[in-house]
């Protein structure tokens, strides 16, 4: 075959973020070409974000186009290549702060999702990956959580914004034929990770000798996700063709409890935290605990890395920065 061949192009909405700036990465080293759609949203402080993506600005093969996914036309308008697979990862993500701004997560997370189906409609692009979330089993005693379980019990906003996501992911994928993956990611953790989730901050404050807050007895339990499990997943997600819509849980099928979380890092990083107790806050689930034979199934998934790595990773990677 003689020319040049075409590369495979891919828009990652929120891919200034943790898990999407890490998405990034590895496309570009796998030879992608990469469109990068953020707003910079002040959730977080945005030069994290700008920070993330730092190394491939003037790279020929990624675009950042800063951009708010709650305006079609001008996505329409910013957006005008041929794209192969839409990897939407951009949302207002936690769960306590939805419960304080529940229509700005409507608008961003469920309008921003459908103008993006919508954009996949008009553009002919028939791949899409969807960071769904483990919230949306909301309160299930029912462990570890299968993605069979129909009944879901979504308790803030923004899991209902998530099976929300879903189920329009599925509308489009009926009407369309547009093959739609929603990944509920379980917990993710890892360098980059967002400072307002608890491994960063319980790291942060313990290097710095100040007090973690814990939210009830501590006997809270997660299925923590290492960052480079979820990346496989999502590029493995971008070339599945088998069936046109599924809901695949993405997590580590072993649950963690909050108190065992911190006596890790205390051994990390050897310093004993000094704790501050609150009661346990609306929205925040005892538990979650992913059933993986699904991914197994579809994706090859098969997390590779322990908590206890993944954890000295992360330490390694705060403690690098704090120098830097
Ligand atoms: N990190 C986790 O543990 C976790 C767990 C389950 C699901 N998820 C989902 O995975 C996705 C990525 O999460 P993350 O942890 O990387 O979060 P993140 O906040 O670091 O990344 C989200 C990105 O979306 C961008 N964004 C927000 N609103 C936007 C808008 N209106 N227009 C354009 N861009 C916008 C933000 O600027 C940010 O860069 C989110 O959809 C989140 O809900 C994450």
């Amino acid at each position: 075959m003689t020319g040049i061949q075409k590369k495979h192009h891919t828009i990652i909405t929120g891919g200034a973020g943790f898990i999407g700036s890490h998405l990034v990465d590895r496309l570009l080293d796998m030879g992608w070409q990469v469109t990068i759609v953020d707003n910079f949203d002040r959730f977080y402080d945005p030069l994290i974000k700008e920070k993330n993506i730092s190394k491939h600005i003037g790279n020929l093969n990624c675009r950042l186009i800063k951009a708010d996914i709650r305006d079609l036309d001008n996505l329409r308008n910013v957006l005008a290549d041929e794209y192969d697979v839409i990897v939407h990862l951009a949302a207002k993500a936690g769960v306590r702060p939805s419960i304080l701004a529940p229509l700005e997560y409507q608008e961003v997370n469920i309008k921003g999702t459908q103008n993006l189906l919508e954009f996949a409609k008009e553009k002919e692009i028939s791949q899409f990956v969807f960071a769904s979330s483990s919230s949306v089993y909301g309160v299930n005693q029912n462990v570890p959580w299968t993605e069979e379980d129909h009944v879901l019990m979504p308790i803030s906003p923004y899991a209902f914004t998530k099976v929300s996501g879903e189920l329009l992911g599925h509308v489009y994928s009926h009407l369309y034929g547009i093959r739609f993956i929603a990944l509920r990611f379980f917990t993710v953790y890892g360098p980059r990770q967002r400072p307002d989730l608890a491994i960063y901050k319980f790291v942060d404050n313990m290097l710095r000798g100040e007090p973690i807050t814990v939210y009830g007895d501590g006997a809270t339990k997660r299925d923590y996700t290492y960052i480079d499990d979820v990346i496989v997943s999502i590029i493995v997600s971008m070339r599945y063709n088998q069936t046109t819509y599924e809901v695949i849980n993405i997590g580590g099928n072993h649950t963690v409890i909050l108190t065992e979380l911190i006596s890790s890092l205390e051994n990390i990083l050897g310093v004993k935290a000094k704790i501050k107790r609150y009661p346990e806050q609306p929205g925040d689930v005892p538990q979650t605990y992913a059933d993986i034979g699904k991914a197994k199934r579809l994706l090859r998934y098969m997390p590779s890395t322990s908590i206890t790595a993944g954890l000295n990773k992360f330490v390694e990677w705060v403690k690098s920065n704090q120098r830097k």
